[in-house]
């Protein structure tokens, strides 16, 4: 069996640390999903499309997968892509089940030939343990209270240096995760084999400790 772990949960959860210090320590590749669905929204609103409309979104998957064909993997590294008017654009374009069905085939790609200088994947967003490797055997789904998530993710924006207050953030990340959870395709929700880790009492290095301890009963 592949290996290969997914990680899914809310906005500002742990989920993207938890994926890439499991990845640096196992050996494994690892794909920020939510930052394919972030490109898409930052691609419609440079091109002052509206991130609702189909045709629209699906232009901006278009150029997305003209840039990744180009330079690849680090295109979604553009620190702009972090900006909460992306992430809401995001969560527009996410809710169109073309977008979603044109970016299947690079999460599972990526999730079944992770290259061979890795062991595995590590791939983390909002459907990945339902929809997009449904077969993985290590499921996880971290969650953590509203008000923790949002002071981290303030947290996370003001260090990039953008300026935002903890009621904004929290408000954004309300309507992104209800929009999230509501979505008729793909909704974010625990497969039924996940593992639901809760980090609001958690620091970075236990949730890690955690998580490593269902990697060595699952994937040793
Ligand atoms: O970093 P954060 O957890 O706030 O969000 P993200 O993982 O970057 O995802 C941004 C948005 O993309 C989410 O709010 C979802 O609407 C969408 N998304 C999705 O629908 N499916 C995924 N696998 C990943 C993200």
């Amino acid at each position: 069996m592949n290996k290969i772990i997914t990680i899914d949960g809310p906005a500002a959860s742990g989920k993207g640390t938890l994926a890439r210090e499991l990845a640096e320590a196992l050996g494994y590749a690892y794909m920020d999903t939510g930052a394919l669905y972030r490109a898409v929204g930052y691609e419609v609103l440079q091109a002052g499309g509206d991130p609702e409309d189909e045709a629209d979104a699906l232009k901006g998957c278009r150029i997305l997968a003209a840039k990744l064909g180009k330079d690849g993997i680090p295109v979604l590294s553009n620190p702009d892509l972090r900006m909460e008017r992306n992430g809401d654009a995001a969560s527009k374009v996410a809710i169109i089940q073309s977008v979603r069905d044109a970016l299947l085939d690079i999460q599972r790609n990526f999730a079944d030939n992770p290259g061979d200088k890795y062991k595995g994947a590590v791939l983390d967003g909002r459907d990945i343990g339902t929809v997009i490797c449904p077969d993985a055997p290590l499921k996880l789904y971290i969650t953590a209270s509203d008000e923790i998530r949002a002071q981290r993710r303030m947290k996370e924006l003001h260090s990039k240096g953008i300026s935002v207050t903890k009621s904004a953030v929290l408000e954004d990340m309300r309507a992104r995760d209800a929009r999230d959870k509501a979505r008729k395709v793909a909704p974010m929700r625990p497969a039924e084999d996940a593992i639901v880790i809760d980090t609001s009492v958690l620091d970075a290095g236990q949730v890690l400790e955690t998580a490593l301890k269902y990697v060595s009963e699952t994937l040793a």
